[in-house]
């Protein structure tokens, strides 16, 4: 038995003849939040995606080995709605949909089927809130989402993410198209989530990743060639390529 929130096992990854991914060991437990690190086409957004199945939605792709939330196979039996609700996903790109900032955020408990008005709306003020964006918008709810500017549309995206109450939050890049003020922001919002969540973060900013992270994963050419204790890591770390690449040594 595994105590660990989220724990991949021996994983492959296959775009047709191709393998993205080798031999994957990953584990994270609660309310722990991990970084993801490593130069650009080696596997870390193909590695967050198989944590909630999107990969499922590429034909040629395939897999080995087993991911296990709470222990159980999410290859298995479990239902892809219900994955997608427990580990949510927020993306490089800012994505609210084209509708007010208040349905973004109740989309998802509304399409459950919950209808109360009072119940939303303290979702809705809940999530915003968590997400730190409640008193920019609170005046404006009804405003269209795209109104916002980049950094709260990504707030907001996370608000979203956050009304379904999910257990893991994956982000891939989530601060990579935003300026430096928005991106502080987002990096002191995750301090505060990893209270309720555990986080997997995509980043190719180191300084980021030392910053916000408990753990850290440092992928190359589709191997994890290190993964533990941030700090450690970044100060001491146990392979040379790692050594290599946090030191700008190539990347
Ligand atoms: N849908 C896909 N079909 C085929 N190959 C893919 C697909 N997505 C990614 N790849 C390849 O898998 C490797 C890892 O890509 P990716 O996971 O996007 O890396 P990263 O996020 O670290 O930049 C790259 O060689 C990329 O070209
Ligand atoms: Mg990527």
């Amino acid at each position: 038995m595994t105590s660990a929130k989220v724990e991949v096992q021996d994983l492959d990854l296959f775009y047709g003849d191709f393998k993205a991914l080798k031999q994957i060991d990953f584990s994270l437990s609660r309310r722990e939040v991990a970084a993801l690190i490593g130069p650009s086409g080696c596997g870390k957004s193909t590695f967050i995606r198989t944590l909630n199945r999107m990969n499922d939605l590429i034909p040629s792709c395939r897999i080995t080995g087993k991911v296990l939330l709470d222990g159980e196979d999410i290859y298995g039996r479990l239902d892809v709605t219900e994955l997608r609700t427990r580990v949510g996903m927020v993306f490089q790109k800012p994505n609210p949909f084209n509708m007010s900032i208040f349905d973004n955020v109740a989309y998802g408990r509304k399409m459950q089927g919950v209808r109360n008005r009072r119940k939303l709306e303290e979702l809705v003020e809940m999530s915003l809130a968590k997400a730190a964006l409640w008193d920019e918008v609170k005046d404006r709810l009804k405003m269209p989402a795209l109104s916002l500017s980049g950094g709260q549309q990504q707030r907001l995206c996370i608000a979203r993410s956050i009304s379904m109450e999910p257990e893991i939050i994956l982000m891939d890049e989530p601060t990579s198209a935003l300026d430096p003020i928005a991106t502080g922001k987002i990096e002191e919002l995750m301090g505060e989530l990893k209270k309720d969540y555990s986080i997997i973060i995509v980043t190719h900013a180191m300084h980021q990743a030392a910053r916000v992270s408990d753990r850290t994963a440092f992928f190359l050419l589709g191997e994890i060639v290190e993964y533990g204790d941030t700090k450690a890591l970044f100060t001491n770390p146990r392979d040379k390529r790692t050594e290599d690449y946090i030191s700008g040594r190539f990347g």
